[in-house]
């Protein structure tokens, strides 16, 4: 499968273009061509699950409906994943522009920041920003309003139909999908929900251009993409690198010369040993079960002073507190997992047990309702079998 060098890139940050000449440029642009280049630039979603863009933008547009929103997702709360806060902070126009395009493209007249609770220090300045945009909009002659959204502080509501449940003043809870929030979203109305890093890379692929922007990174992974690295690093920060990389270079760059680990993807994840570094890259082609690994950002390097134990036992209390307990597999499964590892290294279950406990994660893969669940399996089905000596009395 086709790799790339660990290459930096600067365009998310970059002070060479102004927002709001990409933004009045393509406003002057038919709404189809916006689609089309977005399409043609094999953009995918920066949140983490990595759907197309533009043909969720394209989805949303060929609704027919009196009322239509732009969400973006700025909750934040996969751990080790702290990129979406410097955008924010740094580059809040870029974001907003994203949002003011999608808008234009699919007839939404209204948009939410919807912001992690943890996040509220950037309320002043995130509203003196507004104050400047919407002066753009009527000067730009676009019908858009944009208003803040605090999150309450739970992880689940990151998940799209789960934001858009709290945003609607209920439990924080995922819908059932289909119907996908294109289709009913925010009030039973179309409603797109990208990340932040997404909408910053829509108005650059406008700015770049379709093709410039697929020369970067591989097949199936266009582009460049945000990471926040953290961990036994030490160069922990956030940076921006073409897609394809394999994690080899990755610790060479970043690591301390003694990787023994990288947990790709924040706790729900996928923990990549030392010896599959070479052969495993950063992307979204392979799925989940190739060597090809999707990442939203959280790219956590352990070196060989952590017991893997710690870490499985960190991330499964985690899940255990953030799980909403709507379906059995999770709310019940998450418990047994945590229960599990910790009966094995007391040694009151054999070793074999961590066996029943690596089923029970497979079961949980494909019958909890929502990513949060699903993905539970996966940090500990990586954990375990990678480091299962770790884990043992
Ligand atoms: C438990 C859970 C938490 C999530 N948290 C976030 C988040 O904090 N930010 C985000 O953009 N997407 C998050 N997502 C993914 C969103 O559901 C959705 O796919 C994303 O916001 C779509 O934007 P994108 O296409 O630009 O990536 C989460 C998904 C799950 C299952
Ligand atoms: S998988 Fe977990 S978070 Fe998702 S609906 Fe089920 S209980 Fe809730």
């Amino acid at each position: 499968m086709a790799k790339r060098k660990l290459k930096r890139v600067d365009l998310i940050f970059s002070k060479d273009c102004s927002c709001r000449d990409i933004l009045a440029a393509g406003l002057q642009k038919p709404r189809e061509e916006i689609i089309q280049t977005l399409i043609a630039s094999g953009l995918k979603g920066r949140g983490g699950a990595g759907f197309p863009t533009g043909l969720k933008w394209k989805m949303a547009a060929n609704e027919k409906s009196n009322k239509k929103y732009v969400i973006c997702n700025a909750d934040e709360g996969e751990p080790g994943t702290f990129k979406d806060r410097e955008i924010l902070d740094r580059e809040p126009l870029k974001v907003l522009g994203g949002m003011a395009l999608c808008a234009y493209v699919t007839g939404a007249r209204e948009g939410f920041v919807y912001l992690r609770h943890e996040y509220r220090f950037l309320i002043p300045k995130l509203e003196k920003v507004l104050d400047t945009f919407h002066k753009w909009m009527e000067e730009l002659n676009l019908d858009f309003n944009v208003k803040l959204f605090i999150g309450a502080g739970a992880y689940v509501c990151g998940e799209e139909t789960s934001l858009i449940e709290s945003m609607e003043g209920k439990r924080g809870e995922p819908r059932n999908k289909p119907p996908y929030p294109t289709n009913e979203g925010y009030l039973g109305k179309p409603t797109v929900v990208n990340n932040v890093e997404t909408f910053v890379y829509t108005m650059m692929i406008l700015r770049i251009g379709a093709e410039e922007f697929k020369a970067m990174g591989i097949e199936g992974s266009s582009g460049s993409k945000l990471f926040s690295v953290s961990g036994d690093t030490p160069k922990a920060g956030i940076y921006e690198l073409e897609l394809g990389m394999t994690l080899d270079e990755f610790v060479k760059e970043f690591g301390d010369g003694d990787a023994k680990a990288v947990q790709v993807g924040g706790a729900s994840g996928f923990c990549v040993p030392r010896k599959r570094f070479a052969e495993t890259h950063i992307g979204y082609q392979g799925g989940l079960t190739g060597f090809s690994l999707p990442t939203g950002g959280s790219m956590m390097i352990f070196n060989s002073s952590r017991s893997m134990y710690n870490v499985l036992h960190n991330y499964l209390e985690f899940f255990e507190e953030e799980s909403c307990g709507q379906c059995t597999p999770c709310r019940v499964g998450c418990q047994q997992l945590l229960k599990g590892i910790e009966a094995v290294k007391r040694g009151e279950k054999s070793q074999k047990y961590l066996n029943d406990l690596l089923r029970l994660a497979d079961t949980m893969k494909i019958t909890a309702k929502c990513g949060l669940g699903q993905s539970v399996g996966n940090s500990f089905s990586s954990i375990v079998e990678n480091f299962r000596e770790e884990m043992i009395y």
